[in-house]
């Protein structure tokens, strides 16, 4: 998964700029002139001064009042624990919301547009939710917030699920249409944009277990047909963006999960870890970014570009511990999860996931092989106690901080949440949020991990 981090030799003072001699416009992460020095073993460690801090959401986890997207369906056939409802209100909250993060220190905010609320019927866009989405980022923008767009987060309206969602040939089509118009709109105020939000997590859960929509279990063969559409979707979705904005910032976020072979000596058990660790974490910014969609034995597609992504959104929580079981494509992909290692592994989150700060790390080394730069989509921990949270945050701003050091390009950390919100198929009882929200009131309260956050920040520096 990780490639060999380089000698410390090779750190240098130019270590953030975008590495192989990118011709973009990017607001390259310059170094601040009183914190030159890039080493981990140094006095003080600087965090340039462009660097991207804030927090992420997502819409159908934070809007409240979003009915009309296939999760809401899913609510109703009581697929899960419980419906997001109004959430936490964030769709009439978000001045204050904004108004909070702009005290914490950030300087870019992470959020989606929802699909179904901007084109709720076929073809049908909404004036107001247009409307709605560019006051969001104006009151981003008046707060000196970067927006950081992601077109879709997991859900998609109705009328799209009806007739299949990504299930269906036509996708690609609906995708470019309604991310023609959202940049259309929007593309003079956002230059960052995420095309899809963790692909594969949701081909996982949607088609291979089943537990989000559409609910299919097992179906390899759809899995992958869905996985190479919403490739070709972000390709498209890609030049789309660029032909409205050229200097703009798109890539993907993508989940990534750290994997350790259940029995360190199993050799089954270590081929099933090379191939999760490909499957989850690799192909798709892997075939995104050459352009050749390969998967060793089974299939092989051009896509109809390469070097569709300006740089690396990466989410990172935890690791797995992989099993082998069997000898089909299945067995090879084999199990993971951590239940069988307790002896092995450390200390757990809320939903009950290893703290592994060194993942992080060993993902940032690894994907400096693409020789892009790396922002930190989402990073974040549910705890109950604050201690716990900042200690989470704190361990992987150093693994942040030893990759950057080591000529890693990272250059932003997003964290998740900004707000307690709704977890999808655990409901509200994870707190990821830097601000606790209150029920029934929702009211907002700014959690000392959030300060301390917010002096790393300010001060640039752990
Ligand atoms: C990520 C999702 C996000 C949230 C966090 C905890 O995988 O992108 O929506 O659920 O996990």
């Amino acid at each position: 998964m990780s490639a060999t981090p380089p000698p410390e030799d090779h750190v240098q003072a130019g270590a953030n700029v975008v590495p192989g001699g990118s011709t973009k416009d990017l607001p390259t992460p310059v170094l601040a002139p009183p914190l030159p020095v890039l080493r981990p073993n140094a006095a003080r460690f600087g965090f340039p001064e462009t660097f991207l801090w804030g927090a992420a959401t997502s819409a159908h986890q934070v809007e409240g009042g979003n009915t009309n997207n296939d999760w809401a369906r899913w609510e109703e056939m009581g697929r899960v624990r419980v419906p997001a409802g109004i959430a936490c209100d964030h769709y009439h909250r978000y001045r204050d919301d904004f108004d909070l993060a702009q005290n914490l220190f950030h300087n870019a905010h992470r959020f989606s547009i929802e699909w179904s609320r901007i084109e709720p019927q076929d073809g049908v866009f909404s004036d107001e939710a247009l409307q709605h989405y560019g006051d969001v980022i104006d009151a981003l923008c008046e707060r000196h917030i970067e927006p950081v767009v992601t077109l879709h987060h997991y859900t998609i309206p109705r009328w799209l699920a009806e007739k299949g969602g990504w299930d269906c040939a036509d996708m690609e089509k609906w995708f470019v249409r309604y991310v023609t118009k959202v940049v259309e709109t929007y593309g003079d105020r956002v230059r960052w944009w995420i095309t899809l939000n963790e692909p594969v997590v949701q081909v996982f859960k949607g088609w291979i277990i089943g537990q989000w929509p559409p609910g299919r279990a097992s179906d390899y063969p759809r899995a992958f047909q869905v996985l190479r559409r919403m490739m070709r979707s972000h390709v498209l979705a890609y030049h789309a963006i660029h032909e409205r904005r050229p200097d703009s910032m798109v890539s993907v976020a993508q989940h990534c999960l750290a994997f350790t072979p259940n029995h360190p000596h199993n050799p089954f058990d270590l081929i099933s870890t090379w191939w999760r660790g490909f499957l989850f974490n690799s192909l798709f910014i892997e075939a995104l970014h050459t352009g050749r969609l390969a998967l060793p034995g089974q299939f092989f597609e051009r896509l109809p570009f390469g070097r569709t992504l300006d740089f690396i959104g990466m989410n990172y929580y935890t690791r797995d511990f992989v099993r082998n079981t069997g000898f089909t494509l299945p067995g090879f992909v084999g199990l993971s999860g951590t239940l069988e290692n307790e002896r092995r592994i450390g200390k757990r989150n809320d939903l009950g996931w290893e703290i592994y700060p060194e993942g992080l790390g060993q993902f940032l080394r690894g994907f400096r092989r693409f020789g892009l730069p790396i922002l930190i989509t989402e990073n974040g921990v549910p705890a109950s106690n604050e201690d716990d949270r900042w200690g989470f945050i704190y361990l992987h701003l150093w693994q942040v901080m030893r990759a950057m050091s080591h000529g890693v390009p990272v250059i932003g950390y997003l964290y998740w949440s900004l707000l307690d919100n709704y977890e999808w198929a655990d409901g509200f009882t994870a707190k990821f949020g830097l601000i606790g929200v209150r029920y029934p009131s929702l009211e907002r309260i700014v959690r000392p991990s959030a300060r301390w956050l917010g002096e790393v920040i300010e001060n640039r520096s752990l």
